[in-house]
């Protein structure tokens, strides 16, 4: 197989169960990736259109590639957190499923010019979209240790955060932080792993990652965007790999399957608000034991969907959270 092509998607099973019923519809693949995903889609759902986003170009490049015959693929490099935009530019009013599968694609992960892997040595660059400016080399240089100690803490649970930042910033400025094994030797040295890449080091790089490219906030922001352009009965299936991501999606998830209270400036209930969806997973979907004895990244995998079953006071919730039209 092409090391391209080799992708194994996550739960895919799971993703076309969610999207039963709405088969010859529009779909959102808003993380194409090497599209492991829309394939299923294509085979299972008989789309009438696939729009496949990605923020990474090279997903857009090999996606262009592997669906050159098939003419309801539309590609789009870019972010999902602008999928409403893209969807309308299009022509198209709403669609009946959305995928995000978070994070990054095992071929950016595999490439050590990427700087994602702390097991290959590369420069400092992990960037999600690399026709943006900033990488992490970047990123370090206007770090303080106080903000950098958070974001570990916040993004990967990392403990000792503030010892592991304190170092990383100090190593930085005397120079000493020129390529990724630089930060790998850095971790090693405030936990000593014997041997095995030691669990903080995976947590540090997850930190850094989602940092880099301020992946929680467009999470959140390409939630509401799909909100804005799913259809009634349409469906939102979001994977996510770590509990930062999930506590966003479970969030804005419960939030618009629930009714709103509107206050009156005293204090008092004014009005009350129905809920734009159904929640379909008020505990989040695992993967199967056998999926994750067959492929590992599915190991910490997590869905979560919702069905739109009305769009009557999607405005009220948009104004709530300070999203604009
Ligand atoms: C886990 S991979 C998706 C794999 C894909 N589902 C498949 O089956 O091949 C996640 C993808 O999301 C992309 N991505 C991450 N953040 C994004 C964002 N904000 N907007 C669009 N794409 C994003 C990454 O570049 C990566 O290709």
């Amino acid at each position: 197989m092409n090391n391209e092509n080799y992708h194994i998607p996550v739960m895919a099973k799971e993703v076309i169960n969610l999207f039963k019923g709405r088969e010859k519809g529009v779909f959102v693949d808003a993380t194409i990736g090497a599209g492991g995903h829309s394939a299923f889609i294509l085979e299972f759902l008989s789309p009438k259109m696939i729009i496949g986003i990605d923020r990474d170009p090279k997903a857009i490049k090999i996606c262009s590639k592997k669906f050159e015959r098939e003419t309801c693929v539309k590609l789009f490099h870019g972010n999902y957190a602008d999928m409403d935009k893209v969807v309308r530019k299009l022509g198209v009013q709403e669609v009946d499923g959305i995928l995000i599968d978070a994070g990054i694609s095992s071929f950016a992960l595999d490439d050590e010019r990427r700087g994602f892997s702390f097991q290959k040595d590369g420069p400092l660059d992990m960037r999600i979209d690399t026709s943006e400016r900033k990488n992490l080399g970047d990123f370090l240089d206007e770090m303080d240790e106080h903000t950098l100690a958070k974001i570990l803490k916040e993004y990967g649970d990392v403990v000792k955060p503030y010892r592991v930042a304190k170092m990383i910033i100090q190593r930085r400025k005397e120079g000493k932080i020129k390529k990724i094994s630089d930060i790998v030797q850095t971790v090693l040295e405030v936990f000593p792993s014997f041997g095995r890449v030691s669990d903080e080091v995976r947590q540090v790089f997850q930190a850094l990652r989602i940092a880099v490219n301020n992946e929680l906030f467009f999470l959140r922001k390409g939630l509401w965007a799909g909100l804005k352009i799913l259809s009634i009965k349409g469906r939102f299936v979001v994977i996510s790999f770590h509990s930062g991501e999930d506590r966003i999606v479970k969030s804005v998830f419960r939030l618009v399957s629930q009714p709103m209270r509107l206050l009156s400036p005293e204090g008092l209930v004014r009005d009350r608000i129905l809920p734009i969806a159904k929640d379909l997973t008020p505990k989040p979907l695992p993967p199967s034991s056998e999926e994750v004895r067959i492929n590992s990244r599915a190991k910490s995998a997590k869905i979560r969907a919702i069905e739109k079953i009305s769009d009557r006071s999607i405005q009220c919730y948009l104004v709530k959270e300070g999203i604009d039209e």
